[in-house]
C-alpha cells in the first residue's frame, strides 16, 4: 500500500499561526519530517506515536543533503504511512518544495500541499505595516539573498531591486545585504531609503528594527547575528 504525503506550511514559528488543516494533518501523521524553523511547540500537535525526524538545513551548519531528504520522504511514504513534510512559513517560498515534489511524482506517491503563513507576511503584521501601499508601493517582491554557494546571486534583476516604488523583502540575506545595498545604491537607490530588519518573527526572540538601507548595511556588516531574519526596504509605512 502506498502512503500519502502532506506538505504542510508551518508558518513563521508561532503555533497559533498554524492553519486548522495543518493541525489536522499533524495529528493524523505517522511520521513528520521537519525543518529547523518549523520545530518547537508546533510539533506538539503530532500524535504521541508519530516519528519526528529533523531534516533541517540552517545556513552555515552541516545538514542533510536535499537528495537524502527526498529519499527519506519517499521511503517513509512507500511504507504506506501518512507523512507530513513540515516546512517553515509557506513551503512554496524558498522552501525547496519542487525537488521533493519531483521525487514523489517519480515514485508515484500521491501528495497534497497545505499552504502556510509566509514569514514575510507575518513580519509585516508584527511590525504593524502593510506590504503594499496605495500609490507608493504597488509592487511587492520577495528575493533570496543567497544562492546555493551562500553568496549573493549574480543573476538577480538589480534594476527591479533598485526600484524605489516597490516594497522588497530579502530572505536569507543578512550576510549578503551589505554587498546588495552597495550595488543598489550604485544603481541610484538612495541610502536613506527606509529599511527594516525583522528577526525571529513570531518567536520569543522577535526583534523588529527600523533603519535605512545604508545604515542597515553597515550594522549587518558589523554584526549579522544568528536569528533567522528578513530585510524589508522601500516605501515602508510608518509603524
Ligand atoms: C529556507 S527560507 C524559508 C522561507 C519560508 N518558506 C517562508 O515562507 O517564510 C528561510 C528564511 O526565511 C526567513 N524566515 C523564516 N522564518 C522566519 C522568522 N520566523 N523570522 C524571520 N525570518 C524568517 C529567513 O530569511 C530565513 O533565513
Amino acid at each position: 500500500m502506498t502512503g500519502f504525503v502532506s506538505f504542510v506550511g508551518s508558518g513563521p514559528g508561532d503555533p497559533e499561526l498554524l492553519t486548522l488543516k495543518a493541525v489536522d494533518r499533524l495529528k493524523r501523521a505517522d511520521a513528520v519530517l521537519f525543518d529547523d524553523l518549523s520545530s518547537g511547540p508546533i510539533l506538539s500537535h503530532a500524535g504521541p506515536g508519530a516519528d519526528l525526524i529533523g531534516v533541517g538545513k540552517r545556513a552555515g551548519r552541516p545538514s542533510p543533503r536535499q537528495h537524502h531528504v527526498s529519499r527519506l520522504l519517499v521511503d517513509y511514504a512507500a511504507d504506506g504511512g501518512r507523512v507530513v513534510r513540515l516546512k517553515g512559513g509557506d513551503g512554496g517560498l524558498f522552501g525547496r518544495l519542487e525537488e521533493e515534489l519531483v521525487a514523489l511524482r517519480e515514485a508515484g506517491i500521491p501528495y497534497e500541499i497545505v499552504p502556510g503563513v509566509p514569514s514575510a507576511v507575518a513580519a509585516a503584521a508584527a511590525a504593524g505595516i502593510p506590504l503594499t501601499r496605495r500609490l507608493t508601493a504597488r509592487r511587492v517582491q520577495f528575493v533570496t539573498g543567497h544562492d546555493v554557494t551562500g553568496t549573493l546571486p549574480t543573476d538577480i534583476d538589480i534594476g527591479a531591486l533598485a526600484d524605489p516604488a516597490a516594497c522588497t523583502v530579502v530572505y536569507m540575506g543578512k550576510r549578503t545585504f551589505p554587498d546588495l545595498a552597495e550595488t543598489l545604491m550604485a544603481r541610484g537607490l538612495p541610502p536613506e531609503t527606509p529599511a527594516m530588519l525583522a528577526e525571529g518573527v513570531s518567536t520569543e526572540h522577535q526583534r523588529i528594527t527600523r533603519s535605512t538601507v545604508g545604515a542597515l548595511a553597515d550594522s549587518l556588516r558589523e554584526a549579522p547575528g544568528d536569528l533567522p531574519a528578513l530585510i524589508f526596504y522601500g516605501p515602508l509605512a510608518d509603524a
